[in-house]
């Protein structure tokens, strides 16, 4: 663990003698934010123009390797190039707007729209092959390659700017913190055991308050997560638009209250990343969760959660394997059964009555600080 980490550590273990835990300011967020198409498509444009998490480097690890995405609604087709780097090319042909590549992954040289045979080159998106091109006035193969979405990996991390011109590097973006934090926790060495993809009807920002909301361990996931998890005492880390949310895992509690001065150790401690605009990765004791939460292209009251486990490679043992295949089942069973059914009721609720605000109290600030971060750019979008 980092020198942060045991500093967090020494504070939670204040904060669980003392009864206190991290305070900011009141918020409330207008209940429309949840269900306005206008305020949903000012969101799609504030996240376009940021660097957004579409994968790891480890779903396409050879030349020619490729998977397909939809972000944002938009198709894309992410590869692994011949010099080890990667690159994203809009999956629309441009011959008439077929779908070059219908699979989720595989390994090609070229990619061949099957509506007419025109096809594009793996390595750059460019146009290749033309059939009958005798009578087209003129094609030119510079021209009409597939739009290129720039890409990049960082900490195993697969990245797409759609705003390619303006772009600042991800180090800076992300910045010394996040990166400290993940390196901490192996990200960038880890790979995926299992990932899942939940379509819900759920306004994203309400998947993402529940993931890092420290305030309902005990009332929602009273016999689960809630046994395992402290609620209502946690320590807050500002990084910019990013920040992360530390929770005593009642281990901790215990210790703490019995006067011993605990380690610093991700088995006492949940932690939640908050990767803005839309991404999380939770700290487990052997392993991460990455989250990545997509709005629906054009419904408000929709979106897709993406949930990754990324595990170090060299513990993955039979033990390991059976101890994560558990965690998955109690994690899934806590969302699907408890925040989720919670969280579309609350979606529901707000198509209802979308009148007035919810409330976000002085000890929520990881809940707040996506609705903060957002308001601040949503303010450049408008503008
Ligand atoms: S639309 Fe792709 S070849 Fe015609
Ligand atoms: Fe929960």
């Amino acid at each position: 663990m980092t020198t942060t980490n045991a500093s967090v550590a020494r504070r939670l273990t204040q904060h669980l003698r003392e009864g206190t835990t991290d305070m900011g300011e009141e918020l409330r967020v207008p209940v429309s934010h949840f269900v306005s198409p206008q305020h949903a498509a000012r969101e799609r444009q504030v996240l376009m123009r940021k660097p957004l998490i579409i994968g790891r480097g480890s779903e396409i690890p050879k030349k020619g390797d490729f998977i397909t995405r939809e972000v944002l609604g938009i198709p894309l087709i992410v590869v692994r190039k011949a010099d080890g780097g990667v690159a994203s090319y809009v999956n629309i042909c441009k011959h008439r707007g077929g779908r070059v590549e219908n699979a989720e992954s595989g390994t090609k040289r070229f990619f061949t729209c099957n509506y007419h045979g025109w096809s594009y080159a793996c390595e750059s998106g460019e146009l290749r092959g033309v059939p009958y091109d005798e009578f087209y006035t003129q094609v030119n193969r510079e021209t009409h390659g597939l739009n290129v979405v720039r890409t990049r990996e960082w900490q195993g991390f697969l990245f797409a700017n759609f705003a390619g011109d303006t772009e600042q590097p991800i180090d800076d973006w992300m910045g010394p913190d996040v990166t400290a934090q993940l390196e901490d926790l192996g990200v960038a060495e880890s790979e995926i055991f299992l990932h899942k993809s939940f379509t819900l009807d759920i306004n994203w920002k309400l998947v993402l308050d529940g993931a890092i909301d420290v305030l309902h361990p005990k009332f929602l996931h009273p016999d689960g997560v809630g046994k395992l998890i402290e609620t209502n005492t946690s320590v807050w880390h500002d990084y910019g638009p990013h920040g992360q949310s530390f929770s005593p895992r009642t281990k901790l509690g215990d210790l703490a209250r019995a006067g011993e001065e605990p380690e610093a150790a991700w088995k006492l401690i949940g932690s939640n990343l908050f990767l803005y605009p839309n991404a999380s990765v939770i700290a487990a004791p052997d392993h991460v969760e990455f989250w990545t939460v997509w709005p629906d292209p054009v419904d408000p009251g929709r979106s897709t959660t993406e949930i990754r486990f990324l595990v170090r490679p060299e513990i993955l043992d039979e033990r390991m394997e059976a101890r994560l295949n558990k965690s998955w089942q109690i994690l899934e069973q806590a969302a699907s059964e408890e925040d989720w059914p919670m969280e579309e009721t609350i979606q529901k609720n707000s198509e209802a009555w979308p009148h007035g605000s919810y409330l976000y109290g002085r000890n929520e600030q990881s809940c707040q600080h996506l609705h903060r971060q957002l308001a601040l750019d949503m303010a450049e979008v408008q503008n």
